[in-house]
């Protein structure tokens, strides 16, 4: 029985990925042909880089930062505690169900720290909410990690897919002179133990880090290999005006900035690990739809978190228009991976550590970005009737060559 089920899960993920594949190439050819769209998506390629103002973006992966509240104080922190607001539970919820009519997909509860606010009550009710309410394909929580406790696990596991951890360094010191600690307690105790929690809840783990002047010289190979996170996340680190510098800010993180080529010395470091995914600057500004507090979509580009009018006031439609969000950079930072628990056991399951990580990567070309047409399906089925043809018609000949040989 598990037998023919591994084998029934093995022929589904192979053709997945060969209609993903195919499906890829023909959208390649009709943007090609029939001009600037892409199919199947509601994405409409300007000539210039400018977005184009009047297309419709879909809200398919939202960060959503409920609190700007947090244990600790990273001195590069661009999400910082100017407020102590956050919604009443019920009008959160109806925010999320209005992203989720407006075609979101995936959700990612962020912060502040999201597991501060109630103890992580008002976050788990939100991710059981998303996932038995909603019935989104991908919940997930970035976290410090420092107040996560089993008991968490053990009532709303079930509901979340992805958990990523923040660590920017394996050296104790440097954590606590980035600010990344609390007291006395232990980071990296932290970080083992919520690592085997993922494993034991069976919730997808990652790791965040962000690359300033303290680590950027570190070499974390060892320990992320051992760790073996699906993802590894790599950021530069982003000044934000009004949040980690300049006027009104509440960090100066100007001394924790490092160039270009310092953060790409770090990425050639580190190139051996294949669930790397770097994040430049100019990728983060643009590529990521967040909320804040209020349910506003933040705008990032000019430097600064500039919001938008509260989707609980205007509508999804009409806050979105000012987000600054640039869905084809979403599309290239690769923002659609394999992002349900479902998909990712099925990875799991299928393929050992290092294949599972590069498949992480290549799915996150084919597997979302590219959702296939009525269309695009019939010509995918031609093909393979098509191959399934040639290879009978090789068959034969082989056979026919055979006999003929012998007689
Ligand atoms: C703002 S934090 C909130 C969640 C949680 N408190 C944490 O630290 O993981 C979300 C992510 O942003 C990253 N981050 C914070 N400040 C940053 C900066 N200046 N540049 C790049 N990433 C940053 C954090 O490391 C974390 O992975
Ligand atoms: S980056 Fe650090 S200070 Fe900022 S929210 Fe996360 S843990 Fe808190």
């Amino acid at each position: 029985m598990f037998v023919m089920h591994q084998v029934t899960s093995l022929l589904l993920l192979w053709f997945s990925n060969v209609h993903c594949i195919i499906s890829a190439v023909l959208k390649w050819i009709s943007a090609r042909v029939g001009g600037n769209r892409i199919p199947g998506t509601r994405l409409q390629l300007s000539k210039t880089e400018e977005p184009c103002k009047n297309e419709v973006t879909t809200p398919r992966s939202v960060n959503y930062h409920f609190t700007r509240q947090c244990n600790y104080k990273c001195g590069f922190c661009f999400h910082t505690a100017k407020t102590s607001f956050v919604l009443p539970l019920e009008e959160a919820k109806r925010g999320l169900q209005l992203l989720k009519k407006a075609g979101m997909e995936k959700i990612n509860f962020s912060g502040g720290e999201p597991f501060l606010h109630e103890r992580g009550f008002f976050l788990g009710e939100l991710v059981r909410y998303c996932k038995q309410e909603l019935n989104l394909p991908s919940v997930s929580i970035v976290s410090n990690g420092s107040m996560i406790k089993e008991k968490w696990f053990q009532k709303y596991g079930e509901y979340l897919d992805i958990l990523a951890i923040s660590c920017d360094s394996f050296d104790e010191d440097t954590n606590r002179a980035i600010g990344r600690g609390q007291g006395k307690k232990s980071h990296l105790d932290n970080l083992h133990k919520v690592c085997n929690w993922c494993k034991e809840y069976k919730v997808a783990f990652k790791i965040n880090s962000v690359i300033n002047t303290f680590n950027v010289h570190e070499d974390m190979t060892e320990h992320i290999t051992s760790l073996k996170p699906v993802r590894w996340k790599v950021f530069q680190c982003l000044l934000i005006k009004g949040e980690n510098t300049g006027e009104n800010s509440l960090r100066e993180a100007e001394k924790f900035v490092i160039t270009d080529q310092e953060f790409q010395n770090f990425l050639d470091c580190h190139k051996s690990i294949d669930c790397l995914v770097p994040e430049s600057n100019q990728k983060m500004r643009d590529s990521y739809l967040i909320l804040d507090e209020y349910m506003r979509f933040l705008d990032c580009r000019a430097g600064s978190k500039d919001p938008s009018k509260s989707i609980l006031d205007v509508g999804v439609e009409a806050a979105i228009q000012f987000s600054g969000f640039d869905e084809r950079m979403f599309l290239k930072r690769g923002g659609k991976y394999v992002w349900s628990r479902h998909e990712a056991r099925l990875v799991i399951i299928l393929l050992p550590h290092y294949v599972q990580c590069i498949s992480y990567n290549i799915f996150t070309i084919c597997y979302f970005n590219l959702i296939c047409t009525h269309f695009e399906l019939l010509v995918l089925l031609l093909l393979l009737l098509l191959l399934f043809l040639l290879l009978l018609l090789i068959v034969i000949n082989m056979f026919l060559i055979i006999v003929v040989l012998i007689k």
